[in-house]
């Protein structure tokens, strides 16, 4: 089967490594520079697995039936299926969810195959593919959630918790979803197979259902993780407040088997891309139906960084005595978790605005960003250096790197993970 890919990011790369697997993939991106590092079987990204099938596909180690290109006729012409992988944002001060690049490539698809099933992954609004098939009178569209995190792309696809795809209620619609869903399946390790889910049933689980309803899956389980973050995040700001053990409070809530002892590391908030963005757009959906948990979640991220941002202030003060030289706070990691290569709305950047706006200098350090300045602040790769000139440094996750200064590190990872 011939599988076109629209966009090579975090989604887009990972599919067509599962896909090139046992199908012919075209994999196209407006980028030039991303085209040619992956036809030279070098990854753009930074994710483990991803790396390993590139490495192994090009030492013949692995069959990986796959190219890039920039060119649509190239990618799109006689494909059975495009995935669109494109980016989506949401502005919240036009209260706006940035669908236009979903758009531009179902455009281009269309210019030169009427006939492919086009699958969206990007995450969209609730009702938005269905009201596309109606304004482009496009039966052809369905709708694929994609739960995979940044850093674990293609392992959570080889691996997947569920597989979800979304159709419109017409025989042809579900039996592509059905193929579709069955072409995700193919591609994850064979080991899925025979697995036993908690619910006693083998296999991955899938499920076909509305695009609407698909929509909503994806927005109302990123809301719910955010949730998860955002509580243990405010039992952290109760107990720091009143001088409780948060590691404490924190296990003995989480012996209740029902809540468990997952996912419950106190952070600076939610953040990387997708939590921040779909919890607000799952918020603007709500518009006219009754709410008061969605709006706290979001409300709770802010509140949470304002407090953090206050402890970090104190801390500066107190360790700063009369007449001293101005303070400057060490902002180390701008990224959301060990191990990651992007920073895009990542929490430690609502920190260092607060402590910016207080008129306090910050100084980054970020080993994967090659510039000089980030939002104006300088950035280095100086280890050394950034921890003998911060008063203080503030890290959303620890590293042992800071073991030597741990006296001025600011952090609430108190777990020691991500
Ligand atoms: N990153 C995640 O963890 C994650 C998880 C689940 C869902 N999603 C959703 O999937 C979508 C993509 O996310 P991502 O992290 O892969 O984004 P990304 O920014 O890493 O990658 C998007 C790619 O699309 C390319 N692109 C932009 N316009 C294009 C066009 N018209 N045609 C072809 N390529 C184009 C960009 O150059 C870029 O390489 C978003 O809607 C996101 O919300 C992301």
């Amino acid at each position: 089967m011939k599988i076109a890919v629209a966009g090579t990011g975090y989604v887009g790369l990972s599919l067509t490594m599962l896909l090139a697997q046992h199908n012919e993939v075209h994999a196209l991106d407006v980028v030039p520079e991303k085209v040619e590092k992956l036809n030279r079987f070098e990854s753009p990204i930074k994710d483990v697995e991803i790396e390993r099938f590139l490495a192994e596909a090009k030492s013949g180690e692995k069959e990986l039936d796959f190219h890039a290109t920039v060119d649509v006729v190239d990618a799109y012409t006689d494909a059975d299926f495009v995935v669109v992988a494109t980016p989506t944002n949401y502005d919240s001060d036009k209260n706006y969810f940035d669908t236009s690049s979903v758009e531009a490539a179902v455009s281009a698809i269309r210019s030169v195959n009427r006939a492919a099933w086009i699958v969206i992954k990007s995450t969209v609004p609730v009702g938005y593919t269905a009201s596309l098939r109606e304004v482009l009178g496009d039966r052809r569209i369905i709708f694929s959630p994609e739960f995979l995190r940044e850093g674990h792309a293609l392992y959570d696809n080889l691996h997947p918790s569920r597989i979800v795809v979304g159709a419109s209620k017409d025989d042809e619609a579900i039996e592509a979803a059905e193929r579709f869903a069955a072409l995700l399946a193919e591609g994850a390790d064979p080991g899925e197979r025979d697995r036993v889910n908690p619910d006693g049933s083998c296999g991955i689980p899938e499920l076909v259902l509305g695009t609407t309803e698909a929509e909503a899956v994806k927005l109302f389980a990123n809301t719910y993780l955010a949730l998860r973050v955002a509580y243990f995040n405010e039992l952290d700001t109760y107990c720091k407040v009143r001088g409780l053990s948060t590691i404490d409070v924190v296990n003995g809530v989480c012996l209740e088997p029902r809540i468990g002892s997952h996912y419950n590391n106190p952070s600076f908030g939610y953040g990387g891309y997708c939590l921040p963005k779909d919890t607000k757009q799952l918020l603007a959906n709500y518009k006219d139906v009754p709410q008061s948990l969605i709006e706290a979640i979001v409300e709770a991220n802010r509140t949470r960084k304002d407090f953090v941002a206050d402890e970090v202030l104190q801390m500066v003060w107190d360790r700063v005595y009369e007449g001293a030289p101005a303070p400057v706070v060490g902002v180390y990691r701008l990224t959301m978790k060990s191990g990651s290569d992007n920073f895009r709305a990542s929490s430690i950047q609502g920190i260092m605005k607060r402590v910016k706006a207080k008129g306090v200098p910050v100084v980054v350090y970020e080993p994967t960003l090659d510039e000089p300045e980030f939002f104006g602040s300088e950035v280095t790769h100086d280890l050394v250096g950034f921890k003998s000139r911060c008063d203080v440094i503030v890290a959303n996750r620890w590293s042992d790197e800071l073991s030597d200064v741990a006296g001025k590190v600011y952090t609430r990872d108190l777990f020691k993970r991500d």
